[in-house]
């Protein structure tokens, strides 16, 4: 059978882009550090995150040598703790979750991104490096204040960093057992 030269070509052609699309999934997939978060966290009752270890007392916990966990609670339209503080070089875990509708979290400028959902925990693990300001945002429309609900996150100079209240380090220390969801947001900063 005889194949016209311009029909080779374009089956050429198609092959490359195929190759190229394959090429550019794989690399979105495993190449650019991407992690889903999934529902490692675990769950909760979002109507008892009161009585729920880590979620009664939301903050930062100091787990390791340059490691920390952050329990947060979205709600209609705030973040708790408003304000986050942690040192640079360090890994800081953060424990999302919701007590009333699906919110959104994400710590802009960096990839760490999730959907915060009642009654499940999404965990992100970020690295920071250097000292910076971080807006946290809501990135899922949540209702009538949704525009100004947001956190900030503050990366402080490991000199300049003491954590805000020490007694925080025993209430959370057993918060891991109720954190939940692993999503994992990857590094960033
Ligand atoms: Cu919470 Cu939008």
């Amino acid at each position: 059978m005889h194949v016209h030269n311009y029909e080779k070509l374009w089956l050429g052609a198609s092959l490359l882009l195929i190759v190229g699309f394959i090429s550019t999934i794989v690399y979105g997939a495993v190449g650019a550090g991407v992690v889903m978060v999934n529902d490692e966290g675990g769950q909760v009752n979002p109507s008892d995150l009161a009585n729920t270890s880590g979620f009664d007392d939301p903050g930062v916990t100091k787990v390791g040598p340059n490691e920390y966990e952050v329990h947060v609670v979205a709600l209609r339209f705030a973040f708790q703790p408003g304000t986050v503080e942690v040192p640079a070089n360090s890994t800081v875990t953060f424990y999302v979750t919701s007590r009333d509708v699906i919110h959104g979290f994400q710590i802009v400028g960096t990839n760490a991104n999730t959907m915060v959902i009642p009654g499940e925990v999404s965990k992100i693990t970020v690295n920071f490096d250097e000292p910076g300001e971080y807006g946290i945002v809501c990135h899922e429309y949540c209702g009538s204040g949704h525009h100004s609900m947001a956190a900030e996150l503050l990366v402080k100079e490991p000199s300049n960093f003491t954590m805000q209240d020490d007694t925080q380090t025993q209430t959370s220390g057993n918060g891991t057992t109720n954190a939940t969801a692993t999503p994992t947001g990857g590094e960033s900063a």
